[in-house]
């Protein structure tokens, strides 16, 4: 962890000196709509380096979401609105390459030769993949739950990507990549490393957590989607928990709740948090609710109106992800057939 921290520091300054050696992958699963946690956590980073001039990858991971639910129905909808989650938040389609990995055939393909680089046990010990299988309760697992780190190693090595900006929970999967990659170049490649094993990116980003207090999550309601209302957004912030204390504070260790809802007017903002609880001071729950209120739907609004338009056009949001694939489709080709040329697979 710490060490991977210290990386980052240092891929920061190589990425100001030269962004354009940078091929960056990240991605989400699309199981519902992006939400405030995403945009300061993920969405911001990725229009960041893009900025910077990296060449950002951005995957809708539509095979992910079938690790844990047995059907894929309503899929379509999830996947676009991805899309314009994403592009509402800045990502431009000429520079970034949006993709789904269902559509890259290429990329499905290298799961093979890499899950025989790896031994069950390696697999089963890693801890994203026991969590999820804690959480589930104990409901069966799918051997596609099991494999999806090997998947997620795919996604990165089919497109080389040198540069996976993730969150902590995610660094064991780029851990796996890196050993995915070295493996094969030992084993299929003695002569010159063919794979770059991919650094992790660790997010600087403060974690927000839901409006109960509780991780925040798509699947517990307890987050601020993008899409919502103006309405909604201040029906979710009314029904926000908070403490009994009126005088308001920022601090996160004994007050979780109320200075989790000034930091995020404090990240829309773009101020202190400490500036923020001072200006709301006695002012107690109501008063500070109504700042965030204020705070977050003014900082949505140009993204919520972009989003607005771009939802409107769904042939357009289809077009964006349809050039995207053909470009990874490309490049996850192009790997394919030298992967199999190491392994002498070509007859
Ligand atoms: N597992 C990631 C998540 O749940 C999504 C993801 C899939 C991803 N493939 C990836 C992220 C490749 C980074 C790189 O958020």
């Amino acid at each position: 962890m710490a060490a991977a921290a210290a990386r980052s520091a240092g891929i920061e300054a190589e990425l100001r000196r030269s962004p354009r050696s940078f091929r960056v992958l990240t991605g989400d699963r699309p199981t519902g709509p992006l939400h405030l946690g995403h945009y300061f956590g993920t969405l911001q980073n990725r229009v960041r380096l893009q900025d910077l001039g990296a060449d950002v990858l951005v995957l809708v991971a539509d095979y992910q979401v079938i690790t844990d639910r047995d059907t894929s129905a309503g899929l379509g909808a999830q996947v676009l609105g991805l899309v314009a989650d994403n592009l509402a938040a800045g990502l431009d389609p000429c520079r970034a390459t949006v993709f789904a990995h269902s559509q890259v055939a290429a990329l499905n393909q290298l799961m093979l030769p890499f899950l025989s680089l790896l031994s069950v046990a390696e697999v089963g010990r890693n801890p994203t993949v026991k969590e999820e299988f804690a959480a589930s309760g104990g409901r069966v697992m799918s051997a596609l739950m099991f494999t999806y780190p090997v998947h997620q190693a795919a996604d990165i090595l089919a497109v080389r990507a040198n540069l996976v900006p993730v969150g902590k929970d995610q660094l064991p999967h780029v851990e796996l990549t890196r050993t995915i990659a070295r493996r094969f170049n030992e084993r299929y490649s003695p002569a010159g490393a063919f794979f770059t094993p991919p650094d992790a990116l660790l997010g600087a980003a403060a974690l927000l957590l839901g409006l109960d207090g509780q991780k925040m999550s798509k699947s517990r309601g307890n987050t601020i989607p993008l899409s919502a209302t103006e309405d909604e957004t201040a029906r979710l912030i009314r029904g926000a928990r908070t403490d009994a204390q009126r005088r308001i504070s920022y601090d996160p260790a004994g007050r979780p709740e109320v200075s989790n809802l000034v930091l995020i007017a404090a990240l829309c903002q773009g101020r202190s948090p400490e500036a923020v609880a001072e200006e709301v001071g006695g002012g107690g729950a109501a008063r500070l609710k109504a700042v965030v209120t204020e705070a977050v739907n003014e900082r949505l609004r140009p993204i919520r109106a972009r989003r607005r338009e771009l939802a409107a056009d769904r042939g357009y949001l289809r077009s964006v992800l349809r050039h995207g694939n053909d470009r990874a489709a490309a490049l996850a080709g192009d790997t394919l057939h030298r992967v199999s040329d190491l392994m002498r697979m070509t007859y």
